[in-house]
């Protein structure tokens, strides 16, 4: 899908077409500082998909504030603050812009000045009308927190210049009645946000991404018209922004979807930089068509993403087809996580939903019922191309693949969550083993399963004439070895070798089951994989159910919440908060 395609917005390279626009959370302090609060909602929204994300409205003096707890941006104390917030966005491949605003006078904090003095239209405040010096002032301002946004870390920065900020009555000529060169025609009118963006141009690296949010019209007969919005957008890309937003002045009383598809389609075909839309995108449906069918660059959501920001992945994966709020109805819900909201089962395979080499119809239809809505993953001990074969034949519709007990983790398309081969020294891991009595071990990697046998009752022969794929040569399976499990004479002595090779410091993750030993990457296991799921779908930890049988199930069955399968190991059993005879018995449970 055109959707999920990566774009090149001038200077930057976005992972797919979604943007999360500018929305204002207030979620700082009084002083414009960020709080904790702040970092979790834009690490989740992180987590989510977009490919970038526009941070609400920021002042970049304190005279240009438009509310309370809005984020502030006024000096260089800030740094730190913000360069954790780029750092955590870029840590999920997300680019952030930040936004900055003068609130004119929409300003009910900040100094409540204007391109002329005429009263606002909603507060009847009447501005103090901006002298030529104060406008010299205002871009210094700018420029100068463009030059701090790029020492945080940020990939750009969005100039505000629409809903009626200080640019937007600029713009607007029932609010600029101006008789000098920054009033009249619409060249006049754009003079300030044009010498604020060139004025930044000059001094921000070539990287550094420069972004507008414009209107396409006022949407009233005395305001901005479409044909000015248009030599607007010419005028902006003279100047050297990057990107265009474009939204309209009448957003919030809008209904319906995209709204201004069609004013935005004309003014991609007519400027040369990438252009994208804000205002009522909703369905996946109506994106991908707007993307083919326009030369729109890419599409930007803020109210969808309020109480889902995990839509992007949910779409993604398939999961949903539209968002839950449709509409802002300040219904305050979006402050609520969403009851619809797709969440994620984590089942072990053998002892769970492979009983004894069997996977039953009636667990494949559960699953892939709750795969319909929801994330559905397998991780295991088996190797990845045993897994997928297995779950292959029966048809399940699984989204995420764990092999080697989570040291390999892909999705459905391919994608490389985690892989963790082992890196250890295997001359010493056997010169150790050697020192025991053992009925056996095997060895799996991408190539397949090696097994070493040494008894005849050994649980290892069983499994090897069982679905496993055939034997190969060891040589091959070593190149990529992710995991070693050994089955010894009894649990003292795997005990023993546990303690022996802790003593080694073998740079690897040990888990014992009875007499089972395995060993796999230092840091890895079924509950990493869990996590690094439930990060990269950006779910809360109560949307995660998890279903085992044994030892190495364990870390993820105490850690989530958890179904252990009844025929399973006890300490599991004990474990688990709930107990299940089949997989099939915890999807209904959790489904309702
Ligand atoms: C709660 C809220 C806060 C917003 N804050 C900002 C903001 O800080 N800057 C901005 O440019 N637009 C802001 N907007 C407008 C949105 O970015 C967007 O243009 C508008 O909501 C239409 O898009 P939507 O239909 O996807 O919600 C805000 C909207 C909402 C609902």
């Amino acid at each position: 899908m055109k959707a999920f395609e990566s774009v090149r917005l001038t200077n930057i390279e976005l992972k797919n077409r979604f943007i999360r626009s500018a929305t204002s959370e207030r979620l700082c302090l009084d002083n414009g500082h960020l709080s904790e609060a702040y970092y979790q909602h834009y690490e989740k929204l992180a987590q989510g998909g977009a490919a970038m994300l526009i941070t609400g409205y920021t002042y970049p003096d304190e005279a240009f504030k438009v509310k309370s707890r809005m984020a502030g941006f006024y000096d260089d104390s800030f740094i730190p603050e913000y360069q954790r917030l780029t750092a955590l966005a870029h840590c999920y491949d997300t680019k952030l812009l930040l936004q900055l605003v003068h609130g004119g006078s929409s300003s009910s904090l900040g100094c409540i000045e204007s391109a002329s003095a005429i009263p606002h239209i909603s507060s009847g405040l009447v501005p103090e009308a901006m002298s030529k010096e104060r406008l010299k002032t205002i871009t210094n301002i700018f420029v100068t927190a463009a030059i701090r946004a790029e020492r945080c870390g940020f990939d750009g920065i969005q100039i505000h210049a629409a809903h009626g900020y200080l640019f937007s009555q600029f713009l607007d000529p029932r609010m600029n009645q101006r008789m000098d060169e920054y009033g009249g025609p619409i060249s006049n009118r754009a003079r300030l946000l044009v010498e604020v963006i060139k004025a930044i141009d000059k001094q921000v690296s070539k990287h550094f991404h420069i972004s507008v949010k414009v209107h396409c019209s006022d949407f009233n007969i005395n305001g901005m018209c479409f044909d000015e919005a248009l030599e607007l957008c010419g005028l902006l890309t003279k100047a050297g922004v990057d990107s265009i937003e474009i939204s309209g002045g009448d957003y919030a009383a809008r209904k319906g979807e995209l709204f201004y598809q069609s004013e935005a389609a004309l003014i991609a075909e007519k400027v040369n930089i990438p252009v994208f839309l804000v205002g009522g995108v909703r369905s996946l449906k109506a994106v991908e068509k707007l993307l083919c069918t326009t030369s729109i660059a890419a599409i930007s959501m803020s109210r969808a993403l309020l109480c889902e920001p995990n839509l992007v992945n949910a779409y993604y994966y398939g999961k949903k087809a539209s968002p839950d709020c449709l509409q802002c109805r300040t219904c305050q819900a979006c402050i609520l996580p969403s009851k619809h909201a797709p969440a994620l089962f984590v089942s072990d395979v053998d002892g769970t939903i492979s009983m004894h080499g069997v996977i039953s119809k009636a667990d494949v239809a559960a699953v892939n019922q709750y795969a319909k809505h929801n994330y559905l993953a397998f991780i295991s001990g088996r190797s990845l191309s045993n897994l997928k074969c297995d779950l292959d034949k029966h048809k399940i519709n699984y989204d995420f693949l764990g092999a080697y007990n989570g040291a390999y983790l892909i999705d459905r398309c391919g994608k490389v969550l985690i892989d963790h081969p082992l890196a250890i020294e295997m001359e010493e891991l056997f010169e150790l083993i050697s020192k025991f009595q053992i009925k056996g071990y095997a060895l799996t990697g991408k190539a397949g399963m090696y097994f070493n046998i040494m008894d005849t009752d050994s649980i290892m022969n069983k499994m090897k004439t069982s679905s496993y794929e055939p034997q190969i040569e060891q040589r091959e399976v070593m190149k990529q070895l992710y995991s070693v499990n050994i089955e010894f004479r009894d649990d003292s002595t795997a005990s023993l070798f546990i303690a022996q090779a802790e003593a080694l410091k073998l740079n690897c993750q040990i888990y014992l089951n009875t007499h089972f030993v395995d060993i796999v990457a230092y840091r890895t296991g079924k509950l990493e994989a869990v996590k690094c799921l439930q990060s990269a779908l950006g779910l809360e930890r109560e949307a995660v159910t998890v279903i085992g049988d044994s030892f190495n199930d364990l870390p993820m069955i105490e850690a989530y919440n958890s179904f252990a399968i009844s025929s399973g190991d006890l300490k599991v059993i004990k474990a688990a908060a709930n107990q299940a005879d089949s997989v099939e018995a915890a999807i209904h449970h959790i489904m309702g």
